[in-house]
């Protein structure tokens, strides 16, 4: 190992994330020495606006040219943390084609184009190493692509975004309304630049993606992921699932069946004593199911500067040893399967379905033989009356085809006797 050796970075962005990683890079300077045997340098650092106030940093690494950097020749590894899928795409392959070693924390970029920027990293012989894109802080990539690489895995199943987590915590525990948590989350520097990638389940949708083709060798993208965000939850689901014994919660599940890979992102009521229940604020949990090692849980902070500059961190020091060692580029793409990716409407679910019905004689007989025709199994029903005239009927049912929960729906909400359909949650 060559000591003492100066490892220079590029850094493309510092906003939540960028800012986090200059200041550990800052902070660990002389560790990083004691740590790696290098000594890392940023040499230079793109942003949009140069005139923006920027405490602690120094500006003279500053620049809005981002041939700047990847034309720089002295640096070695790009941290890219700007986010979005273009301009980013473009800087990415450059830098990896130039023969830089890339780490990222762009979700959105990875589920969509992993495949390709895997390539070019192998094609170049360096490192493109994206822990920090799942799960913020938790260590989840890494160890589905090393630490579980002997198990055949069936199951990866967790709450992936901190935005909505935080919100429906705050729904759930004080009461807040949607608008008030998001803001929260937004201050606290969780939700995307355009929010809703979090709360319509997208930026959870392209995690998901991520995990699924590590965990089951086959290329899954965020097209091929059923997103549902957290927007239509309202307090009075809250309320039951309180009753219940639940909690509700943004729940990316991804399953690898014998006829094919299921991969879903949607509210979910989980019951109060699940693991997963107790996971709160921006926190995120990961499941793993393996054949060898059975089940493992991953549990960390989901989101925010300093958990997500950590996960960029690990890689930036993972490919620090590489170049040290002269062996960069040894662990490429890992999906050497094609699995076909299942319809959503195949996938099986139990749901809660709230509606308000008229209160008459005969009504819930119908409902009940709606239900039959299209196999949906009733496994409960509550009623309670709200105003005269109008129940609220509350129904959970068996797990069933997604198509013939859909079918049954369509034809209940055509129904004379409905006056609402106010809302369907799968249930765990
Ligand atoms: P952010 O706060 O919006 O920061 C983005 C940074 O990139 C800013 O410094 C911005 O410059 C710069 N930038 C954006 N577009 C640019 C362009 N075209 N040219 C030059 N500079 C550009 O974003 P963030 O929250 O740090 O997120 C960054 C990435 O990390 C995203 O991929 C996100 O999904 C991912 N991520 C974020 C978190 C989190 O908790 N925030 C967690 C995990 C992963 P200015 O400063 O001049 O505006
Ligand atoms: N907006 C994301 C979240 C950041 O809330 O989890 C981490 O990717």
């Amino acid at each position: 190992m060559n000591e003492q050796q100066t490892i220079k970075i590029g850094l493309l962005g510092l906003g939540t994330v960028g800012s986090g990683v200059y200041k550990i890079i800052e902070r660990q300077k002389e560790e990083m020495v004691k740590k790696t045997g290098a000594r890392l340098e940023i040499a230079g650092i793109l942003v949009h606006n140069l005139n923006k106030v920027r405490d602690g940093v120094d500006t003279s690494l500053l620049t809005d040219r981002w041939e700047d950097i990847i034309n720089n020749d002295e640096i070695s590894i790009v941290i890219e943390v700007m986010g979005g899928i273009e301009p980013a795409k473009t800087m990415i392959l450059e830098a990896l084609n130039s023969g830089k070693n890339v780490v990222t924390a762009n979700k959105d970029l990875v589920a969509e184009y992993g495949r390709e920027l895997l390539d070019a990293a192998e094609n170049n012989g360096v490192d493109f190493l994206f822990e920090a894109a799942v799960a913020g802080g938790i260590p989840i990539i890494r160890p589905l692509k090393q630490c579980l690489a002997a198990n055949e895995m069936d199951e990866v199943i967790g709450i992936v975004n901190g935005t909505t987590n935080y919100i429906l915590t705050k729904m759930f525990e004080e009461g807040m309304d949607f608008d008030e948590a998001l803001e929260k989350a937004t201050e606290l520097g969780y939700a995307e630049a355009d929010p809703t990638a979090d709360i319509e389940g997208l930026d959870a949708g392209r995690k998901v993606a991520i995990m699924a083709s590590i965990a089951f060798h086959s290329r899954v993208t965020f097209s091929d992921v059923y997103t549902e965000g957290i927007t239509k939850i309202s307090a009075r689901d809250i309320n039951y699932a309180k009753e219940f014994g639940n909690v509700i919660k943004l729940l990316g599940v991804a399953h690898n069946t014998e006829d094919g890979i299921e991969v879903s992102v949607h509210p979910m009521m989980i019951p109060q004593e699940h693991p997963l229940a107790s996971v709160r604020d921006s926190f995120n949990a990961v499941f793993v199911h393996g054949d060898a090692v059975d089940d493992v849980m991953f549990y960390g902070r989901g989101a925010g500067e300093f958990p997500t500059a950590s996960a960029i961190m690990g890689d930036v020091i993972d490919v620090v040893r590489d170049i040290q060692y002269h062996c960069t580029g040894r662990i490429s793409c890992t999906c050497y399967r094609e699995t076909k990716v299942k319809e959503f409407r195949e996938v099986k679910n139990k749901f809660f379905l709230r509606m308000q019905v008229d209160n008459k004689p005969g009504v819930l007989a119908a409902i009940a033989s709606v239900f039959g025709v299209h196999q949906v199994s009733i496994s409960k029903v509550i009623q309670k009356i709200i105003t005269d005239g109008v129940a609220e009927l509350v129904i959970v049912t068996e797990a069933v085809k997604e198509y013939h929960m859909e079918d049954a729906l369509e034809y209940l909400k055509d129904m004379e006797t409905t006056r609402e359909i106010s809302s369907v949650i799968r249930e765990y």
